[in-house]
């Protein structure tokens, strides 16, 4: 298994398009004198769901902010079409959909209204704009509900009606940040029935996730541990080394634990 500070690339390098979808150079980000992120260097090809799972604080968030454009690395690169992240964030932002981890709709409004505004936002307008109202709101079983406000909703309906304000506009990327948390089965069944639909009208998908059962429905997948990532790698992989995603998570974080431990006392 490879170890953590390396440079990680999918399997799909060799055999898709020549330059990769998202591409991470040496991104660490400090706060202060915090570590949230180090020295990550990653590849995310086109047309696939890559999974982000580890410890609480791993640092995951503030991965997938920094590829979202919404914060700076402290040093380091991030390219998504080989556009940089940082000089060319207005272009990035039309081609990519990002659902924080805390999403706020607004809660007086309905359905409809919260879907609205980030149409607005995007300008979509005419025939198309309700062709993408009922195509989305379909999707998330929502069109009964359109008149509801979203603070009436359930907690699985609401993370239903994030996922189709981020899709209105049809990003290219879609960075989606533990959006399942907190859900019950059945509602992450079918939010997950929406990615995978996503996925096969050819939408890169970006998740983490406090589930390690949705590990297995990436195609690939990053375990990050104390601002690093640890492993990357397919699930299918991991499986034939351990009995459950779960297993290899506390195996490689206990390792890594103790490989950082023996470096902390090393003279
Ligand atoms: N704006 C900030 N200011 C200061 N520290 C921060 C800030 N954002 C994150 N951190 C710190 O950076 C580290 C990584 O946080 P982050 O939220 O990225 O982790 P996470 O993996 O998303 O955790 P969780 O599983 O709890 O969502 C933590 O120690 C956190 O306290
Ligand atoms: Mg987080």
């Amino acid at each position: 298994m490879p170890g953590f500070d390396k440079y990680i690339h999918s399997d799909q390098d060799t055999h898709d398009s020549e330059v990769p979808f998202v591409h991470l150079e040496g991104v660490s980000k400090y706060f202060n004198t915090i570590e949230a992120v180090r020295d990550v260097s990653l590849t995310i090809q086109k047309g696939g769901i890559f999974g982000l799972v580890g410890s609480d604080g791993a640092g995951k968030s503030t991965l997938l902010r920094m590829i979202a454009t919404m914060i700076r690395p402290s040093s380091g690169r991030i390219f998504i079409q080989n556009m940089d992240v940082v000089k060319q964030r207005s272009r990035i932002k039309q081609i990519i959909g990002y659902m924080p981890q805390r999403f706020g709709l607004y809660q007086d409004l309905t359905v409809q209204e919260n879907l609205d505004f980030f149409m607005d936002i995007f300008g979509i307008s005419g025939p198309e704009r309700k062709h993408r109202r009922d195509r989305y709101l379909g999707f998330s079983n929502l069109l009964p509900f359109v008149d509801r406000t979203a603070g009436a909703l359930s907690g699985g309906m609401k993370q239903k009606l994030g996922l189709a304000c981020v899709l209105a506009h049809q990003p290219k990327l879609l960075i989606l940040d533990e959006p399942t948390n907190g859900v019950d089965p059945v509602s992450r069944k079918e939010f997950w029935d929406i990615l995978f639909e996503m996925k096969k009208q050819g939408m890169t998908i970006l998740i983490s996730t406090a589930y390690l059962d949705e590990g297995e429905n990436c195609d690939f997948l990053a375990l990050m541990h104390k601002a690093r990532i640890i492993e990357a790698t397919t699930p299918k992989a991991i499986q034939s080394h351990f009995a459950d995603l779960e297993e290899a998570m506390i195996q490689r974080i206990q390792e890594v634990d103790k490989e950082l431990m023996n470096d902390q006392f090393r003279i």
